[in-house]
């Protein structure tokens, strides 16, 4: 256990992803109903995402069940290179029975950034079915989130006034880095989460990850700190500035 929380480590990404995507399809597998999953973006995911519509493990998750979700996405078209749907229908979502209807991907065509933060969080609030979050009732199942190397998680950002959006679930973003518009889910949708799951892996990301963990407490100055209730899943690199648990 590190000072803020669980976390665990795998020598290399590919036993990482192995890990992760085993550990999703049992806890979906062991679920009644649906299971909703709200997934991370960036480059990180891509090879776990691709785990999932692997035999076996492929044959094992309910998939009829499982409804995803996005906790950001850039605000490009689907096709586009840089969209967090399009890498997840590449790697698992076009090569796996998921029904369209359990799918559902933030809109970012034909509209403002705005009005697809609004259509989402109707999205959100439809599938919740009721107004208000509230902890004793969860949102999503699993909440997949990675970290930036400026610290931010989805697409909330160091220093951002979305870190302190309480009512609303999703919002326009402006981001640091290209491309500049995004869509994020709020604080108090990754709180509604019953398990969070960051997902870190490489070198590059050690020292972030230190701060995020070993540092002092500040999700307005490390956003990713919001996930500090979930466990921190990473690779031996992504570790490699932690401070040594004693055995
Ligand atoms: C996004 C993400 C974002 C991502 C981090 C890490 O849309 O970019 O959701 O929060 O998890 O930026 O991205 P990499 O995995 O590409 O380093």
């Amino acid at each position: 256990m590190n000072a803020a929380g669980q976390n665990r480590t795998f020598e290399t990404g590919e036993l990482l992803a192995r890990y992760v995507s085993g550990w999703l399809c049992d806890l979906a597998a062991a679920s009644a109903g649906r299971f909703a999953v709200c997934l991370s973006g960036g480059s990180t995911p891509k090879q776990l995402y691709q785990h999932f519509a692997i035999p076996p493990l492929a044959a094992r998750f309910p998939w009829s069940r499982i409804h995803w979700f996005w906790g950001d996405e850039r605000f490009v078209p689907h096709d586009h290179p840089d969209s967090n749907y399009g890498m997840a229908f590449e790697a698992f979502l076009s090569r796996a029975p998921v029904p369209p209807e359990n799918i559902h991907a933030i809109p970012t065509e034909g509209m403002t950034p705005e009005q697809s933060a609004a259509a989402y969080e109707a999205t959100l609030r439809r599938f919740y079915g009721s107004g208000t979050l509230t902890p004793e009732r969860t949102l999503f199942d699993v909440t997949l989130l990675g970290i930036g190397d400026d610290g931010h998680t989805a697409s909330l950002f160091p220093g951002a006034a979305t870190l302190d959006e309480r009512v609303r679930r999703v919002v326009a973003a402006d981001s640091p880095f290209p491309p500049p518009r995004r869509l994020t889910i709020t604080p108090p949708v990754i709180a509604a989460a019953r398990r969070t799951a960051m997902i870190v892996s490489d070198r590059d990301k050690a020292g972030i990850v230190q701060r995020a963990l070993e540092g002092p407490r500040d999700p307005h100055a490390l956003p990713s700190q919001l996930a500090l209730g979930g466990v921190w899943i990473l690779d031996r690199d992504a570790a490699s500035r932690l401070t040594p648990v004693p055995a």
